[in-house]
């Protein structure tokens, strides 16, 4: 859908003063723009799609999903409805949108590639990030809610607080769920992806892959397991292989980062190829990093010590 005529009919549409202003992101699916409301910045999201269309079940489940949890780790939805929208003098066609307060900060992505960041910080992201979907998987609301695309452009930062944006994790993927012969019900990023949602569903355990895959990469600075081709095969036969080398990374003082040393166990344990050999929950997950934590910032002490 044309997103030129998708902004001014929003513009025009919305009783009240919420405004799409700058285009801040697109992709097939969406557009998110920079508005206001009220004079307040926020963040409109629409989906290129109408009614009709199978792909607008992902937007539904996603508004649905992020009206449903309330966390302060999880950025939630302001306002969601529909706009009218009439292509080509057809009969009118309604297009859903959402709106979410503006995270000035920008996502974890933005933050790391404009500042770089030292092993703590990476981690604090992971930490919050995690607190989030920990209350997203044990919800009382009925199943638990997945994210199913777990990366830090889906976290944004606002007001000095990590979110989760994006959820996509509840959303069926269809008769006979996906193929890795074809991209075309696969819902995630591959690089991110557990073995197991290449081929059907993700489980909680695909969550806790997909954020191993994150704390690797944020304090290694780079991704934990690349494909040889970009196409969902590969990425699959990647994931399957798991081969990860260790995070051998230099703290601020050139000596060796034993945080990030000390954290490659339990990452690689939450990226086992089979989901039973992950961590029984994102909770246990994150016990397990923390005490990681403190072992590596033990060592990090006795070196310091050590040198005086
Ligand atoms: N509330 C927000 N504040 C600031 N920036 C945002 C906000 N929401 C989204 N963005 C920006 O827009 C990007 C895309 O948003 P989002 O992840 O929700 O949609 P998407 O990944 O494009 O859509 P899809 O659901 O089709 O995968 C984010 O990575 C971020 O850069
Ligand atoms: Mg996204």
């Amino acid at each position: 859908m044309n997103k030129e005529v998708l902004k001014r009919q929003f513009n025009t549409e919305r009783p009240y003063r919420c405004v799409a202003q700058k285009l801040i992101s697109e992709n097939n699916s969406a557009l998110v723009y920079k508005g206001r409301k009220d004079n307040k910045p926020i963040a409109i999201k629409l989906s290129r799609f109408s009614h009709g269309t199978r792909n607008l079940g992902r937007f539904y489940s996603q508004t649905e999903h992020l009206q449903s949890l309330h966390h302060p780790n999880i950025l939630p939805i302001e306002d969601a409805g529909h706009i009218l929208f009439s292509r080509e003098q057809k009969r009118q066609e309604a297009v859903p949108f959402m709106t979410m307060e503006y995270a000035s900060n920008g996502t974890v992505r933005q933050s790391s590639k404009q500042e770089g960041f030292t092993t703590e910080k990476a981690l604090s992201h992971v930490d919050q990030v995690m607190e989030g979907l920990i209350y997203a998987h044990g919800t009382t609301l009925g199943d638990e809610v997945l994210h199913g695309d777990l990366k830090p452009d889906n976290f944004v930062i606002a007001r000095d607080v990590t979110k989760l944006i994006d959820f996509k994790g509840g959303f069926q993927k269809g008769p006979g769920g996906i193929s890795v012969k074809s991209n075309a019900w696969v819902i995630g990023t591959f690089s991110y992806m557990a073995p197991e949602v290449f081929c059907t569903d993700g489980i909680v355990a695909s969550d806790i892959y997909a954020m191993g895959v994150v704390a690797y990469e944020l304090v290694a600075g780079k991704l934990p397991i690349l494909a040889d081709k970009p196409d969902a095969q590969s990425w699959y036969a990647a994931h399957t292989r798991a081969e990860v080398s260790e995070i051998n990374k230099l703290d601020e003082n050139g000596k060796v980062d034993h945080i990030a040393d000390a954290i490659f166990e339990p990452v690689l344990q939450a990226m086992s190829p089979n989901p039973k050999q992950r961590f029984a929950s994102m909770a246990e997950f994150r016990h397990e990093l923390k005490e990681a934590i403190d072992r590596g910032k033990y060592l990090s002490d006795k070196a310091i010590t050590s040198l005086s």
